[in-house]
């Protein structure tokens, strides 16, 4: 029997490392097709992770769309799948790289895994294009791993056959315990220098699509705010090479005392910021997952998300883009030490580390 395991992002290839690791593991027949829809993003993964990909699709244009990317994906992906006629595809969230991926799936009659099946937002434009990536996944998706209880229902409630649902747990916990040291010391010396026990340090990412523009000039102008209301703050912020996304960095935070704009983290850097800042603003999906593992509280930068178990938990809030909201919430949990405590002690909802060797056992029980 032959896996074949595809990813072509940053957060699919966290997520999709312990499954490749796991299979390493257990010496089985695979193989690792990556899109490179993303390309220094995707490669720092896979040296944090030791993956050598069987294939690389190298897809990635500056400034892609939608268009370019689910073609390509397509065209590139047939004679690959058709030359390793694979038993079952795993593909992982809700990228473009997964939807397409499964269309090819689906167009072969090759059976799809989806690893985090059943988030959902159910607003078709919230967020873009990653809700419907995800729908149309589920829709070509023959075993379904989803991450908690919450992910399943949602799968039950469009209809999905239950015997085709597993409750797995997410693999980002899995990479980030591979991962996670709390005596890693960075490479660039501005992080290590970073006075972490006496500052309040404030890490934020941003980068979806339907928050350029207007949202964003927004969230950074809270951002740069914060920091100049507080002395004690420091703004780290590792920014997506998403030409949108650099140019509304670059006008709004640029050359403000107290904010550093950085260069995409790897994994490892990443993860220790993670557990050494204080407070963490995010659009990011993996970030709200990650988080409550090592005790951070988030605010959500989004009007939906797929992911309420956090917010549930308490550990997550979820804030908008509005400046003045923004600001709010994080001055709350600046000054309020019990109103920070109470989203800093809570258990992770989603997932306990083990999760890709469940997932694996599955594929083998099944096929
Ligand atoms: C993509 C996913 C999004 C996911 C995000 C994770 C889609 C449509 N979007 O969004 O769901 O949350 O990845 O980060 O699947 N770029 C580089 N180097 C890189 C990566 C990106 O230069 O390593 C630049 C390129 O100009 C590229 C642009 O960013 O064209 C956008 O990349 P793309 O994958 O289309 O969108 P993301 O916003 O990264
Ligand atoms: N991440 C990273 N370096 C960074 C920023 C994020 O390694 O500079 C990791 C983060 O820990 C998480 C993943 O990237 O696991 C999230 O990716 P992203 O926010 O791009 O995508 P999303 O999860 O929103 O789809």
């Amino acid at each position: 029997m032959k896996i074949a395991i595809v990813f072509g992002t940053r957060p699919e290839a966290i997520k999709m490392a312990p499954i490749v690791k796991e299979c390493e593991r257990r010496n089985l027949n695979f193989v690792t097709i990556v899109t490179a829809q993303h390309r220094e993003m995707l490669d720092q993964k896979l040296e944090v992770f030791g993956i050598k990909p069987g294939y690389d699709l190298d897809i990635m244009q500056a400034n892609q769309d939608l268009f370019y990317i689910t073609s390509s994906v397509i065209n590139e992906m047939k004679p690959i799948l058709m030359k390793e006629k694979p038993d079952v595809i795993l593909v992982q969230g809700d990228t473009t790289t997964t939807f397409a991926t499964s269309l090819a799936s689906f167009y072969l009659k090759i059976p799809v895994g989806h690893v985090e099946a059943g988030l959902r937002t159910w607003n078709k434009y919230n967020p873009f294009p990653e809700e419907i990536n995800r729908q149309l996944t589920t829709r070509l998706t023959d075993f379904h791993f989803a991450p908690t209880e919450w992910s399943k229902k949602n799968l039950i409630a469009e209809g999905v056959d239950e015997s085709k649902i597993f409750i797995t747990g997410n693999t980002v916990i899995d990479a980030l315990l591979m991962i996670v040291d709390p005596n890693y010391r960075f490479e660039d010396e501005l992080l290590n220098e970073i006075d972490y026990k006496n500052k309040k340090v404030i890490l934020l990412t941003s980068h979806r699509r339907e928050n350029f523009g207007e949202p964003m000039r927004q969230t950074f102008s809270a951002c740069k705010h914060l920091v100049e209301t507080n002395p004690d703050v420091e703004l780290i912020y590792p920014v997506h090479p998403n030409p949108n996304v650099q140019k509304m960095a670059n006008e709004v935070l640029r050359g403000v005392d107290h904010v550093h704009l950085i260069e995409p983290l790897d994994y490892r850097p990443f993860v220790q910021l993670m557990n050494k800042c204080y407070l963490i603003l995010t659009d990011s999906g993996g970030v709200q997952e990650e988080a409550p593992s090592l005790g951070k509280p988030v605010l959500v930068l989004r009007k939906t998300t797929e992911r309420p178990e956090a917010i549930q938990v308490g550990t997550a809030k979820l804030v908008g883009t509005d400046k003045d909201m923004i600001i709010n919430e994080a001055q709350r949990l600046l000054s309020d030490k019990s109103a920070y405590l109470e989203m800093s002690t809570k258990a992770n909802p989603y997932g306990d580390g083990k999760a890709a060797e469940r997932i694996v056992n599955i594929v083998l029980e099944k096929l």
